[in-house]
C-alpha cells in the first residue's frame, strides 16, 4: 500500500477538527469538511450533505482516507453509518477523538473484512496544536498506518532538540486510544497538583498574581519543570490581564468549578480512573484530582453542605510568612510540583504497561515518552529526559519506580513534598493530589505497610487466609 491520498475528508468541524483541517491543507492535502460551509483555508472544501462529500473524496471506487474528529461513542457510530454505503476496501479511517477503546476496537473488527482500515488515533494538544502540529498516538492495521504514517509525521509535532515527529504507531488493536485514555488521566493529576500549587502561592501566602506569574516563567524555563506545559500555561493565566478598563485579572472572574461536558457522562477522566481500579494499578493521584474535579463541579451541593456544618471547612488559612520563607516554600513547592507529576506519570504509565499485558498489544513505554515530549498537554521535558532513555535501556517494565533513576529522583524530591504536604494541612489548604502523590510515593516504596492489620481483620472476619 503506498500513500495515494490526496484528499482528506474530515468529519467533525469542532475546534480540533478544524484546527487538523488547516494543518491538512498546508501539508499538501485537500480538506474536506463536511456538514459545516465556513471557509476555513483557499484548499478546505465545505459540504452541507454527505453524498457530495463523499463523491468529491472519489466515490465508491477510489480509496478514501478519513480523519474523524467527533465525540466519542454513538456519534462515531452515527457517522459510519452514514458513510457506510461508500465505504470500501482500502479506505483508511484515522479515528481522532477521544474514543473509548473498546469501541474502536469493535469498529476495527466490523470493517476489517471488508478491508475498509479504521486506526484507533490520540490527538493531543488541545486546538492549539491540533492547529500547530498535536502528538498522536496511533494503533491498529499495520500495513495501513505505514501507508499513512509519512503524512502523519509531517503533520505531528516535533520534539524540539532532535526533530523527530511526535507520533508512532504504539501496536496492534486500538492501544493508541488507551494511550491516550492514560494521558488524559496523567494530565487530569497534573492538573490538579498545580491547581494545589497555585492555592498555596495565591489564597495562602497572598502571591500577587503577577509574581506568581514571574516565578511560573522561572520554573517552567529552567530545572525540573522546564517546558511543562501547565506550568508554562499557567504563568500566562496568572499574569493576563483585561485589555480594557481598570486593571485587574482574568482569572479572578473564573468560578471555582470545573464541569465535565454535559453529555460527557463517559470520558477520559472516568475511564482512566475505573480502569486503574479495574487492573488493579494503584493511580490515586489521578482519582484524588478526578474526584476533586467533580466535587468542585457541582457547587450548588457545595453550599448546602457548607451551610448544614456551619463552616467553610475548606477555608484556605492566610499566612504571614517571612521573604526568607517564602524563598525556600517556593523553592520545595518547585520540587514537589516535580516529584508529584512524576508520580502521575508513574500511575500512568503503570496503567498502559498493565493493559498491554492483559491485551497483548505490546505497547513501548520509551515510545509514549517520546510522542509526548511536544505537542501534548503533559509535554515535561524534564521528565521525558529522566524517563525515556531509561525506559529504552530497561526493556519492557511495568512499573517506572523501579527504574534507578527515577529512584534518585524522588529520594531527591520526596522530602520537598512531604515539607509542602505537612505546611499544606496546617494551612488548610486543598491538597488532594499532592497528598496522594506522597501517599502513594509511601506506599509503594514501603517496605512495612500497616496492611498487616486490615490482612488480620479480614482473616477474623471472612476467613481471608
Ligand atoms: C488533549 C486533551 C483533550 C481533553 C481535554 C479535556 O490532550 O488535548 O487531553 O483531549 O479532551 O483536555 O478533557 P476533559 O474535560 O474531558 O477532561
Amino acid at each position: 500500500m503506498t500513500t495515494t491520498f490526496k484528499k482528506i475528508g474530515v468529519v467533525g468541524a469542532g475546534s480540533m477538527g478544524s484546527g487538523m483541517t488547516m494543518l491538512f491543507a498546508e501539508h499538501d492535502l485537500e480538506p474536506l469538511l463536511p456538514l459545516r460551509a465556513r471557509t476555513l483555508h483557499a484548499r478546505v472544501h465545505t459540504f452541507k450533505e454527505y453524498t457530495p462529500f463523499l463523491e468529491f473524496l472519489g466515490g465508491k471506487s477510489t480509496r478514501k482516507l478519513f480523519v474523524f474528529s467527533i465525540p466519542h461513542g454513538t456519534a462515531a457510530d452515527k457517522v459510519l453509518a452514514d458513510i457506510d454505503e461508500y465505504l470500501a476496501q482500502g479506505d483508511v479511517i484515522l479515528d481522532g477523538g477521544n474514543e473509548w477503546y473498546e469501541n474502536a476496537r469493535r469498529r476495527q473488527e466490523a470493517l476489517q473484512p471488508r478491508g475498509v482500515s479504521y486506526i484507533s488515533m490520540g490527538v493531543s494538544g488541545g486546538y492549539q496544536a491540533a492547529r500547530r502540529g498535536p502528538s498522536i498516538s496511533a494503533s491498529g492495521d499495520k500495513e495501513a498506518l505505514d501507508a499513512v504514517m509519512p503524512l502523519l509525521q509531517r503533520f505531528a509535532a516535533k520534539d524540539p532538540k532532535t526533530g523527530a515527529p511526535c507520533v508512532a504507531n504504539l501496536g496492534p488493536s486500538s492501544c493508541g486510544h488507551y494511550v491516550k485514555m492514560a494521558h488524559n488521566g496523567i494530565e487530569q493529576g497534573i492538573l490538579g497538583i498545580v491547581n494545589e500549587a497555585w492555592e498555596l502561592l495565591y489564597k495562602c501566602m497572598h502571591l500577587p498574581l503577577d509574581d506568581i506569574a514571574t516565578m511560573w516563567n522561572k520554573w517552567g524555563n529552567e530545572g525540573e519543570l522546564r517546558r511543562h506545559f501547565l506550568i508554562n500555561i499557567g504563568a500566562e493565566i496568572c499574569g493576563r490581564h483585561h485589555p480594557d478598563g481598570p486593571p485587574s485579572h482574568v482569572l479572578n472572574e473564573v468560578q471555582d468549578k470545573v464541569v465535565q461536558d454535559a453529555d460527557d457522562s463517559e470520558g477520559t477522566g472516568i475511564w482512566s480512573v475505573a480502569e486503574a481500579a479495574k487492573r488493579h494499578v494503584s493511580a490515586p493521584t489521578i482519582a484524588a484530582a478526578h474526584f476533586f474535579r467533580i466535587a468542585s463541579a457541582d457547587r450548588a451541593q457545595r453550599m448546602k453542605v457548607v451551610e448544614n456544618v456551619g463552616q467553610d471547612l475548606g477555608a484556605a488559612r492566610k499566612q504571614q510568612v517571612e521573604d526568607g520563607f517564602r524563598g525556600q516554600f517556593s523553592e520545595d513547592l518547585r520540587l514537589a510540583v516535580y516529584c508529584a507529576t512524576l508520580a502521575s506519570f508513574a500511575q500512568g504509565l503503570n496503567l498502559i504497561a498493565r493493559a498491554s499485558e492483559d491485551e497483548g498489544w505490546g505497547v513501548c513505554l520509551a515510545t509514549c515518552m517520546g510522542i509526548w515530549r511536544e505537542g501534548c498537554i503533559i509535554r515535561s521535558e524534564y521528565i521525558a529526559d529522566v524517563l525515556q532513555p531509561a525506559l529504552e535501556q530497561s526493556g519492557a517494565i511495568t512499573n517506572v519506580l523501579t527504574l534507578r533513576v527515577v529512584g534518585e529522583e524522588l529520594r531527591r524530591t520526596v522530602p520537598a513534598l512531604r515539607r509542602v504536604v505537612a505546611l499544606g494541612i496546617e494551612w488548610n489548604a486543598h491538597i488532594p493530589a499532592l497528598g496522594a502523590s506522597l501517599e502513594y510515593l509511601k506506599y509503594c516504596a514501603g517496605k512495612h505497610l500497616p496492611s498487616q492489620f486490615m490482612e488480620a481483620e479480614l482473616d477474623y472476619f471472612g476467613a481471608h487466609l
